[in-house]
């Protein structure tokens, strides 16, 4: 059954806009140590004895990093104008800093390559999560000199791809760096410290800030962020809850993007990490901003939050939502969210052009059959998503792109192979690659540059 839910007269998305899947590095690509490269602070994660997942680890993965022509092309077949993957940090740098390995420089080099001649725009992110082991033995993000690390990284990668890849993200998600590595332990390095998440996380905004000039100085052209955003929402009228819901936006939503686009910290910051949040001189937190040419925004979904006093750190915790549909991860399908968080940072943070870097659901699916993985769930999600993102364009957002997380099934970090978010089945024992409804969906939205909004279900 096919239902138009476009109109006529309904503005659609611009011209030129960039239909896209995501991925990153440890994800997809395996061969964590080939060809001279150093290990991450994941493969050292899940090789410890306290990963509780045995072998499923980034070992093998979607063994992208041997399989990539092939998976270029079946993003070709797909129609998609773009492709956002990450760089690993160990296989170009594998102390780190200092000796470039260039086999693994080389890689990227072949990537951008078979990309660009599928007429493809590569999308670089420079971190998703893969510090070297050898900087996390100097003591990580939590180290000041972590910001010069990676503005040399930044230099190293830039020189060598700005030829052929012109969008640049300098992190993902800091925010998820910080918090689920350094606080809730969750993550890669596994820490649990209120004080080492604070440390990590003005690190990770200056990092940011000379990473950006380190990528302009090299060459790059559009250099931006990307972070995670969900509105959050009190779960009830009483003050308490109003209140929560602001620490958790400041907190999740606004502590990195205050910084780096309008050069100060929000207010709620001293309050929700506490003595551990020294006042910073104001002159030190307006050098964080830096102009950028563009914000990545991941969405998932929302937070409806209560006032909860043992939350740490911002005392406010999700309350489930009868009614609502939650994905494998347990997180609520709520599309408005997409529209809703766009135009609020197009309110805050004004005129910067913006793109939808991540936006997908986990769900369990059935195995293949007949060449076709059927994932009616995924294809909702996704088709509600891109409604609602051209109903932020309609009001006037400017956004220039979107990218489905995933191209494919993948090691989702903590839950391993076990949640698949990707359009593309993958069966991690034999690696074979099975498409699924959604990512035909999916195809027919990019060649119609979303004019067939088509509900496939
Ligand atoms: C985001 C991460 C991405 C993926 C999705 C599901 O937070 O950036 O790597 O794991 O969640």
């Amino acid at each position: 059954m096919a239902a138009t839910t476009t109109s006529p007269t309904e503005p659609g998305y611009p011209p030129g806009f960039l239909w896209g899947a995501a991925t990153s590095a440890f994800q997809v690509e395996g061969s964590p140590l080939a060809d001279g490269a150093g290990p991450s602070i994941w493969y050292a994660f899940t090789h410890s004895s306290a990963w509780p997942r045995g072998n499923d680890n980034g070992d093998i993965a979607c063994d992208h990093y041997r399989r990539y022509r092939a998976d270029v092309a079946l993003m070709r077949e797909l129609g998609l104008s773009a492709y956002r993957f990450s760089i690993a940090w160990g296989r170009v740098l594998p102390e780190g800093r200092g000796r470039v390995n260039a086999r693994g420089l080389d890689f990227y080099r072949r990537l951008v390559e078979a990309l660009l001649e599928n007429g493809i725009e590569p999308f670089v992110t420079l971190y998703h999560w893969d510090l070297p082991t050898a900087l996390d033995d100097r003591g990580g993000w939590v180290n000041p000199d972590s910001v010069g690390w990676f503005a040399d990284y930044a230099d190293v990668v830039a020189r060598a791809l700005s030829d052929g890849v012109r969008y640049w993200a300098t992190l993902n998600e800091p925010w998820v760096v910080a918090d689920g590595g350094y606080l809730n332990g969750v993550l890669a390095p596994g820490h649990t410290s209120v004080a080492e998440a604070a440390a990590a996380g003005d690190n990770l905004l200056r990092a940011h800030a000379e990473g950006v000039q380190a990528c302009r100085a090299a060459g790059a052209r559009y250099v931006g962020l990307v972070v995670n955003l969900e509105p959050q929402h009190p779960a009830s009228g009483a003050p308490a809850d109003a209140a929560a819901a602001a620490r958790a936006e400041a907190y999740i939503n606004r502590q990195y993007l205050d910084p780096a686009l309008l050069g100060c910290y929000p207010d709620e910051m001293g309050e929700i990490l506490g003595p551990v949040w020294p006042p910073r001189p104001a002159a030190e937190v307006a050098g964080l901003r830096q102009p950028l040419d563009f914000l990545g925004v991941n969405y998932y979904s929302r937070a409806v939050v209560r006032d909860d006093p043992a939350a740490v750190p911002a005392r406010a915790s999700k309350v489930r939502q009868p009614g609502s549909t939650y994905t494998e991860l347990d997180w609520e399908v709520y599309p408005d969210g997409l529209a809703e968080i766009l135009t609020w940072v197009g309110r805050r943070y004004g005129d910067i052009p913006l793109f939808v870097t991540e936006n997908g659901a986990a769900f369990a699916d059935p195995l293949p059959a007949g060449g076709l993985v059927e994932d009616p769930l995924r294809v909702a999600y996704l088709r509600d998503h891109l409604i609602a993102a051209r109903r932020a364009i309609a009001a006037g957002v400017d956004l220039r792109g979107y990218f489905v997380w995933s191209l494919l099934d993948n090691f989702e970090w903590s839950h391993g192979t076990s949640k698949r978010f990707g359009i593309v089945h993958v069966d991690f024992a034999s690696l074979e690659r099975t498409p699924k409804r959604s990512a035909r969906f999916y195809s027919q939205v990019v060649r119609s540059n979303g004019a067939a909004l088509v509900a496939d279900r």
